[in-house]
């Protein structure tokens, strides 16, 4: 059940007039957008950050804070999508960056970091036996579905509605369309019986089974326990592959969300702040899957790529596993990222809004809805203009997240900017309350 908003008129006014201010007040960043499309298409490289009219240049960041070309400083509660874990140039990933320059960053070889970083991510993540790096977290998703076509001789691969997996592997909105054409079978998130049917009628044919264990682009809706589970007997029945995309779920726990259900894929997928900010992936699994990579086998598969094993992204990615990103910061930072959502959710309540907070841990996504959300279509009914407002109500008082509603918390993230992030929240629905959906109990007083 969705509700509607007190009143729909009122509510395009109240956006456009936010929007209007932004325009007011961003006209460096107007300007650039200007030339940027000259260059360009639509002045964007990449397509999640384009917002209309234009989207906000950053021109600085430190810890968890960002300055935009117009001179706002703003609070990164967005930290570039969870790649900013650890905020703006922390001073490890700074120093070991610098050491790395002063060596040489294009050795035209093999290097000792990338044997250091893969040793630290094995230790992490047991079911990682073997791994290899890429550049990205979508180059480590093709390589998985690689190797799972590969390893079965089979086409088939069963995703789920409202997962990305990255710009060539989405499976959200519109955005599906430059799609790597493999034979995609597709079944609602959090529905096991959808996902045994598909398994039922193609069993034989599928290949992998890839599945982020939660919706992450998709609106940080967790995958339950059960249908995690429920997809590792399915793929067993079936000879198909288990991967694990936790390019941004590694981030919950030391081993990632795997650790925590107790879960075994057989192919697992990182990205993002692993390379402690600079460009990043890797895909690793069980040894017998990987040493199909090894360069020494008569059939080896190919896996190339000049910039896998890049100095610079090796050597920030250690620092941040061995300086920055110990037990304690784990939890901290999930115990931040509980309480922030919390008090999100305390402050819907309390002014009887039809809002909501999702996500586990420090990620996290503001839904303009109350009703519970299980899967991708549950999004269907929402209105994308209660979003717009927030995320334009927060960055007009100095509050910077997603336009989505997608929040990550970085490590310099602490107390001070919760508290910040929460009472900046607050002003926002205090300004707009009559135009922001009310809940059907509120509604009916
Ligand atoms: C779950 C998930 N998988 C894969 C990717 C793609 O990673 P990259 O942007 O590094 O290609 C992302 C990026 O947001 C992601 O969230």
């Amino acid at each position: 059940m969705t509700h509607p908003t007190r009143t729909s008129a009122s509510l395009d006014q109240a956006l456009a007039a936010a929007v209007e201010r932004y325009r007011q007040r961003n006209p460096a960043s107007a300007e650039q957008f200007e030339q940027a499309t000259e260059v360009l298409p639509g002045g964007n490289t990449r397509s999640v950050l384009f917002q209309a009219p234009f989207p906000p240049v950053m021109v600085r960041g430190q810890g968890c804070w960002l300055w935009d070309a117009d001179g706002h400083k703003l609070l990164d509660a967005l930290g570039e999508f969870t790649a900013g874990l650890y905020g703006h140039s922390a001073a490890p990933i700074r120093a070991a960056i610098v050491a790395a320059l002063d060596g040489g960053i294009s050795l035209s070889s093999h290097t000792f970091r990338e044997v250091e970083l893969a040793r630290e991510l094995v230790r992490r993540f047991p079911s990682m036996q073997l791994l290899r790096f890429t550049n990205s977290g979508t180059e480590a998703n093709l390589l998985a579905l690689a190797t799972a076509v590969a390893h079965t001789g089979r086409r088939k691969v069963l995703v789920f509605e409202g997962a990305y997996h990255g710009g060539v592997l989405s499976f959200g909105g519109a955005t599906g369309s430059v799609n790597v054409p493999h034979e995609w079978l597709r079944a609602p998130y959090n529905d096991l019986a959808a996902a045994a049917a598909h398994v039922e009628h193609d069993g034989e044919q599928i290949a992998a089974i890839l599945v982020e264990p939660m919706l992450g682009s998709g609106g940080c809706i967790p995958g339950t326990p059960t249908f995690l589970q429920g997809l590792r007997r399915l793929a067993d029945e079936c000879g198909a592959l288990l991967v694990f995309d936790e390019v941004m779920t590694s981030r919950l726990a030391l081993g990632g969300r795997q650790s925590q259900l107790g879960l075994v894929p057989d192919l697992t997928t990182l990205g993002k702040y692993f390379g402690g900010g600079l460009s990043f992936g890797a895909f690793g699994g069980r040894r017998e899957l990987m040493q199909r990579f090894d360069p020494r086998r008569a059939d080896a598969l190919g896996h190339a790529g000049t910039f896998n094993n890049n100095v610079l992204s090796m050597a920030a990615g250690l620092a941040g596993l061995r300086e920055l990103w110990t037990p304690a910061a784990v939890d901290a930072l999930n115990r931040r990222g509980e309480r922030l959502r919390e008090r999100c959710n305390a402050l819907f309540r309390d002014r009887g809004l039809a809002l909501q907070c999702t996500g586990l841990g420090s990620l996290m996504t503001l839904h303009a809805t109350d009703c519970p959300l299980r899967c991708y279509a549950d999004l269907a009914d929402t209105d994308p203009r209660i979003k717009d407002l927030i995320y334009f109500g927060l960055l007009e008082r100095g509050v910077f997240m997603a336009r989505r509603g997608f929040v990550a918390l970085s490590l310099p993230f602490g107390d001070a900017e919760l508290e910040l992030f929460v009472a900046t929240l607050d002003e926002v629905l205090r300004a707009y309350a009559e135009v922001l959906p009310a809940t059907a109990r509120s509604m009916s007083m």
